[in-house]
């Protein structure tokens, strides 16, 4: 199929504490999205939609440009959320493109193979495809001050991306949703489609936190500071 990446970009990355937006924060020589759009670049996609922050349009464009050949490069402006950005990313699409990934540009380290694994579930099933990793921490449901109940952790997963969807499932998804989900996988689900799972991989982790780009920078293998 013809394959697209929409990279969500447009965050302003307020929980990282930085100055500029999340994406274009620097892990080691390069920005945040240009580690992401290295590891989608390696993907068969026939088109890739970077959703910047407004303003930070052109910054996005260089960072792309680097990272992969410019004919397969668009670059829109994102939202206020994420769904919005998306949305952002969904009207840009070219007419020929069957099948999209959406990712978050803060997976910068997400391996090529997740992608694949993605890919290649949603071309056997038709169904939307979604990474996941087990969850290791003990999960409570709690309120204000107290544990409510335990929850059984073995039926829980934590979601990561890319998350492939065939493009009309996607888009119809999209136009009927009517309340702020927090992925893909959840717009798509509402809409009464089915979504199954991939192995994710640890390396998919969201930056979110200083601990979190300090865990990033480690990896690829740059000094602290
Ligand atoms: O905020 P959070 O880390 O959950 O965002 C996940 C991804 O969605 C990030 O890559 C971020 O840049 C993107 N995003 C966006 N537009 C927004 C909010 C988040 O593109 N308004």
């Amino acid at each position: 199929p013809r394959i697209a990446v929409i990279v969500v970009a447009a965050g302003s990355g307020t929980r990282l504490g930085a100055e500029a937006p999340k994406a274009l924060v620097g892990l080691g020589r390069h920005t945040i999205l240009r580690h992401a759009l290295h590891n989608v670049f390696a993907a068969p996609t026939a088109q890739v939609v970077i959703v910047a922050p407004a303003g930070r349009e052109g910054d996005a464009l260089t960072d792309a440009e680097a990272a992969g050949p410019r004919e397969l490069i668009t670059v829109v402006t994102g939202g206020a959320t994420r769904q919005e950005s998306v949305a952002a990313g969904l009207a840009a699409l070219w007419a020929d493109i069957e099948v999209v990934l959406v990712h978050d540009a803060a997976r910068a380290l997400t391996p090529p193979d997740v992608f694949e694994r993605v890919i290649a579930a949603v071309d056997a099933t038709g169904w939307g495809a979604v990474p996941v990793l087990p969850v290791v921490d003990t999960i409570k449901r709690v309120d204000d001050t107290a544990i409510v109940e335990g929850v059984d952790r073995s039926e829980l997963a934590a979601a990561q991306t890319p998350q492939g969807f065939r493009r009309d499932i996607l888009v119809d998804a999209y136009r009927a949703a009517h309340e702020d989900y927090t992925d893909d996988a959840a717009v798509v689900a509402a809409s009464g489609h089915r979504v199954g799972t991939v192995e994710g991989d640890a390396r998919a982790f969201k930056i979110t936190t200083p601990a979190d780009l300090e865990r990033a920078r480690q990896l690829v293998g740059e000094p602290l500071r």
